[in-house]
């Protein structure tokens, strides 16, 4: 598959302008809890209308929990046939989240109702903590993610609508607007991007079409990139990932891919990301039930290419360097086996209990890669343990561990931000006892049911010699139901939050 070129369906442009007067399909406007007689656009629109959306209001016809969307079909005192009411909730309790969440059902309300374009406000501009930039952002990721469509392997997503307008009559604000939505376009590209790599098919996303990727956005935004193959790894003595690329039927591809604004001035931040394009279990083979979804077992990889997509537009000014281990882990006569001993880049040998806890063996070499790097700080993003999902629930919260509450506190910060939940868990030297060998330095698996995601982590422990933090989201790939800004399917979670991290970090 040739690699695609990736321009994204939807626009977004900024207006000078009154939301009465401007033309578009579907107009929205919101209204909090508790408000019959609207201010600020919604008021004027209101006042356009004739007193409508007032009345409607104070009889309580408009809901306005977060994300109720009423519908008023008008003639006349607007430009617009079509104006979507959105409830925006407390006006207290207004943050970035609801007004994503917000902007998203407002949004999948006019596609349903056939709208091509949209015009809107910047849900929340001045109110609570947001101010304008980040109003705008808010509303254009909440909309762009909202109308999220898997459009096919050699494609970009399929939005169904053709422009969203952020109008605004105050022009001293309209700056902070454009600001806004070159972050909310650039974010919305990254997490777009991280979709459509984890629901493309097994057979599409290879670890060579990640390759293929990693080599646009290195074409795109000047990124320096290596595209490591089986003879690469050999030379970096990387058994550990080899071991698990042995029985794949398609070619492992060890990517780097730098964004290095510093000239070799700043140690980097490196982001790691599972790259395992689809998970069989190999030879310790998963039952039949639910394996398709392992085609998501790349999703962190996946969260690391999107993250590097929206660094790249928005010209971060930080080094980030990211590393993505790719490979499918399958069966066939050259397959790696319980029992095998494979060693490490560090030299560390590991006894293979289990061909199916395969994550943390290609990390392992990711993780030793990094080191040449010289660090400032790393952070890994992987589908590592159904374990983690038995802890804290599927779609909740991903795990995060360190061996550095200092980075932690950041990678936290930024998870809070962006609502992207994690939540700490620990690597303990216990944790590490019940992967002692006796043909080993470790073994793979304890082969016991007990704090699986802890184990995991602590063995990634063993191959890093700097501030380090590992993210299990292995219940956070994949939706099987469509909520506010994450329709059903691949959520492209991870990306926001490492942006965060890296930009305010
Ligand atoms: N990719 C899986 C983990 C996973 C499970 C991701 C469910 C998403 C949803 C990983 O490679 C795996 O198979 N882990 C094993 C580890 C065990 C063999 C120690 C697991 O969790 O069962
Ligand atoms: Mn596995
Ligand atoms: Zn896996």
């Amino acid at each position: 598959m040739r690699s695609t070129r990736y321009t994204c369906g939807m626009r977004t442009t900024v207006l000078h302008d009154s939301l009465e007067r401007v033309e578009a399909d579907a107009l929205i406007v919101h209204l909090f809890a508790g408000v019959s007689r609207p201010g600020g656009s919604t008021g004027s629109v209101d006042r356009a209308l004739d007193g409508l959306i007032g009345d409607l209001a104070s009889r309580g016809d408009l809901p306005t929990g977060v994300g109720d969307v009423t519908t008023l079909f008008v003639r006349g005192g607007i430009a617009s046939p079509r104006v979507l009411v959105v409830g925006l909730g407390e006006a207290q309790r207004l943050d970035a989240e609801v007004v994503r969440r917000a902007s998203a059902a407002a949004a999948r309300r006019a596609r349903d109702l056939g709208a091509r374009t949209i015009a809107t406000v910047a849900h929340g501009a001045g109110i609570g903590g947001l101010d304008a930039a980040q109003a705008a952002r808010a509303t254009v990721e909440g909309t762009r993610l909202g109308l999220y469509r898997y459009g096919g392997p050699d494609r970009g997503p399929d939005h169904g609508v053709e422009e969203l307008r952020i109008v605004d009559i105050d022009a001293p604000r309209l700056e902070a607007l454009r600001d806004g939505v070159r972050w909310g376009e650039a974010t919305a590209d990254g997490v777009e991007l991280a979709r459509d790599l984890v629901n493309r098919p097994p057979n599409v996303a290879t670890p060579r079409h990640l390759a293929e990727v990693a080599e646009g956005l290195a074409r795109d935004h000047g990124f320096g990139v290596t595209i490591g193959d089986r003879a690469w790894a050999e030379t970096h003595g990387m058994g550990a990932f080899l071991a698990v690329a042995q029985g794949a039927g398609h070619e492992p591809r060890f990517v780097v891919l730098e964004h290095d604004p510093t000239r070799g001035q700043e140690p980097p931040l490196v982001l790691i990301g599972k790259g395992v394009t689809f998970d069989s279990g190999g030879v310790s083979i998963k039952a039949r039930d639910g394996m398709a979804a392992m085609k998501s077992d790349m999703a962190g990889a996946a969260a690391v290419l999107g993250a590097m997509r929206t660094l790249g537009r928005l010209r971060s000014p930080r080094r980030v360097v990211a590393l993505v281990p790719a490979t499918e882990n399958m069966l066939d006569a050259h397959a790696y086996r319980p029992a095998d001993v494979v060693r490490a880049g560090n030299g560390v040998t590991i006894e293979i209990i289990s061909t199916d806890a395969e994550g943390r063996l290609l990390l392992a070499d990711a993780l030793v890669y990094a080191q040449r790097l010289r660090p400032r700080a790393v952070v890994d993003l992987a589908t590592l343990t159904g374990a983690c999902v038995v802890a804290l629930g599927r779609g909740t919260a991903a795990g995060r561990f360190t061996n550095d509450d200092t980075v932690a506190q950041r990678v936290d910060a930024a998870a809070a931000a962006t609502h992207e939940r994690v939540w700490p868990l620990p690597a303990w030297p216990e944790h590490l006892e019940d992967l002692q060998s006796d043909v080993a330095d470790l073994k793979n698996s304890s082969g016991k049911p007990y704090g699986g995601a802890c184990v995991a982590a602590a063995f990634l422990a063993r191959f890093t010699a700097y501030p380090w933090v590992h993210i299990d989201m292995a219940g956070m790939a994949l939706r099987d139901d469509t909520i506010g800004y994450q329709p059903k399917g691949a959520t492209g979670f991870g990306v926001r939050m490492l942006v965060h991290w890296v930009t305010h970090g």
